[in-house]
Parts: C-alpha cells; structure tokens; sequence
C-alpha cells in the first residue's frame, strides 16, 4: 500500500468507490452510476442541489475595450440574461480572446472582482499564451453572505428552509455553466479544452462546477482548502465544524445542522473522485495552514483510484507529501505547492496552464 492510501485509511476516510448498496466500483459503466450517487450525496448534504438550466440564455454584448493588450486580445463586458421560471435576470462577464486564425482553449475564471486585468487575474499573460479567459465576478451573481434574496439568488433552487437549499457555491457554480453555455457557441473557442478556476472559497466553486458539469475538461482548484479539495477527516486548520460556523450561507442548510452525521457519511474525496476521466489540477501554498496543503494534496491524489477505473494514471507522486516548489505533473492529475502565502499568483497560472499545454499536444 502507498502512503497516499496508508494516509487515507489511518485517518477513516470513506472510499468513493463502494457504491450505496455497498458494491465495490470496477468498471466504467458502474462508476457512471457511482457518480450519479456521488452528486446525490453532495448536493443533499454539502452544497445544496443545482438550479435547472435557464429556460432561456441571451447574452448581450456591451462596448469593449478598445486595443486591449496592444490590440493582441478582444475583450468585451457582456450581460448574460437568464430565463428562470420565466423570470429575467442577468449577471456580468467579461471576456478576453487572443486574435488568432486558430480556436483556442479557455479559462473560466469565478473571481473576487469584476474588473479585470487585477490581482489574481493577469490577463495578458494568459492570452499572450494563447488561452481566451471569460471571468465574471461571484458577487454579481449573488451577495457572498446570507442574503438568499440578493441578484440570482432570489430566482435561483428552492427556499433556504429546505435542509437541501443551493447554497451560495452552487449558485457560483451555477453561474459558470451558463458561461460554458454561451461558449459552446463561439466558433473562436475550442470547447473541448475548457478549464474552470477559482481561488479559495472559488476554488471550492471551481470543483463543484466541474463535477457538476462535465463538459468542463479541467478543474483548477487555487488554496481551496475546506470543504474544497481537502480531506476533511484530520484535516488541520479549518474544520467543517468552523466552516459551517463562519460561512453556513455557502452550504446547505443540512451541512451545519446535520454536521456530525454528514461527516461519518462522505468526505471531499467524493468531490475529487467526479472529475476523472478528465484533469484535477490542485494548487497549495506552502504558508496556507489554513487551507493545509497536505490534506489538498490528499484530496487530489486520493482520486488516482477513479482514474485507475479508467486506466489512467491519475497523480504520479513520490513517497512522501510533497514539500514547497514541487510541481507533479508527470500524471492526468496535477498537483503543485508553491512558497509563500494564500494567494491566486502568476506561479500558479503558468503551471496550471504548462500542464493543460500538455495535455492539449496529447503528452
Ligand atoms: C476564509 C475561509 C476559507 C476560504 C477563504 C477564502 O478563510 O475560512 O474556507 O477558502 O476564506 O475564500 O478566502
């Protein structure tokens, strides 16, 4: 046994692959059905149930930004207009393509503002790499605390009094869809190569969107720490127990109210473990005790097990947890931890985007 499953089982964590009536996962077809009961368990208990898909989507398009990035990029600030129940509202996005005679790969970025380029977004270095980057910001979806009637949230999932309600992440991850909507229809972008990517709080919202929707082909996940891609069970630093204190508006009601059942029943390795067959892409910082970098790493590695199921190699690691300036790339997964602080930085960018790179020329 390697220490990745030593470290698993030492600290009680439930495996993702024995299915509700205690059957063991092997082959595609089951873990088809496994990842239906997968999203069950975490819509009902962690994150709240995804709102349907918008009767109707009309993206309006708002005047640009003339010569962005020297006239290398066009960029313009959109309006999508959704149709709920035939109720209308909208939310920002602003997108930036690199001019090129080829369809190139993008980013969906759920970030803290709107006004990009800013500090976690260096756009121009990641259209001068040939990437399309469409980022909007989770706030102009809806309010980041408790007020369930604030932008989308007033037409979006069922009322709060529903152990089950979408909490604020799923409306996040909601609203990154509905870019991945409008971008299946733009013959400048390649939609086989979509990534999403968030930092922290976003970086949980970046995983539950690309477990949630597979048309997203890798998911980056930036420091997300609690109820992200750590392993909760001995997790270090921030606990459910806390999370679920300080922020219950991201989750469903029933993660506080219910916390110590839930934690006996699932753990993030069920978040992990729907992103195979396609890429996770975990990112920590060394100093981030908060988010615990070797209970991500965990989170991310613990997922080699789905990958396996696809004949794939998942994470390839050492024999230990990984220290600071380690980048694995060498798998179908990704996980690198850099020095220093909590934070979305360059470092990480380029080598979440040397990795899909990779992937793109088939390495
Ligand atoms: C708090 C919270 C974390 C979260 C972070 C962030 O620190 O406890 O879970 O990831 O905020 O989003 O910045």
């Amino acid at each position: 046994m390697d220490f990745v499953s030593t470290e698993l089982e030492r600290r009680g964590v439930p495996s993702a692959l024995v299915s509700n009536r205690g059957i063991e996962v092997k082959t595609e077809k089951q873990m088809q059905k496994r990842r239906e009961e997968l999203k069950k368990i975490l819509a009902e208990n962690e994150y709240g149930t995804l709102p349907s898909r918008p009767e109707h989507l009309r993206v309006e398009k708002k005047p640009g930004i003339p010569n962005f990035c020297a006239g290398k990029v066009t960029s313009e600030s959109l309006d999508f207009v959704c149709t709920v129940d035939g109720v209308e509202f909208s939310f920002p996005v602003r997108s930036a393509i690199p001019k090129s005679d080829k369809k190139v790969p993008a980013f969906v970025h759920i970030n803290f503002s709107a006004n990009t380029p800013d500090h976690f977004q260096p756009t121009e270095e990641i259209t001068d790499r040939g990437f399309a980057v469409f980022s909007f910001c989770h706030s102009d979806v809806t309010a980041d605390n408790g007020d369930f009637k604030d932008k989308c949230a007033a037409y979006l999932g069922p009322s709060r009094r529903k152990k089950n309600a979408s909490g604020k992440i799923m409306m996040w991850a909601w609203a990154a869809m509905r870019v991945m909507d409008y971008i299946e229809t733009l013959p400048e972008i390649d939609a086989e190569n979509v990534a999403v990517i968030g930092h922290s709080r976003l970086g949980k919202t970046a995983l539950v969107t690309a477990a949630f929707d597979e048309r997203f082909k890798y998911a980056v996940s930036n420091d997300s720490g609690c109820s992200g891609a750590a392993i909760s069970r001995g997790k270090t630093g921030e606990s459910t127990e806390r999370i679920t204190q300080s922020f219950p508006f991201w989750f469903c009601p029933r993660y506080k109210d219910d916390a110590e059942a839930q934690s006996k029943c699932f753990d993030q390795n069920y978040l992990t473990a729907l992103i195979p067959p396609r890429h996770l892409l975990v990112g920590s910082a060394e100093d981030d005790a908060w988010a615990d970098p070797k209970s991500e790493f965990l989170g991310c590695a613990s997922a080699n097990s789905v990958y396996g199921i696809y004949g794939m190699k998942g994470l390839v690691y050492g024999e230990d947890y990984p220290e600071a300036k380690t980048v694995l790339a060498d798998g179908d997964s990704f996980y690198h931890v850099r020095k220093g602080p909590h934070f979305l930085s360059r470092e990480d960018w380029n080598v979440y985007m040397d990795f899909i790179e990779s992937k793109m020329s088939g390495r």
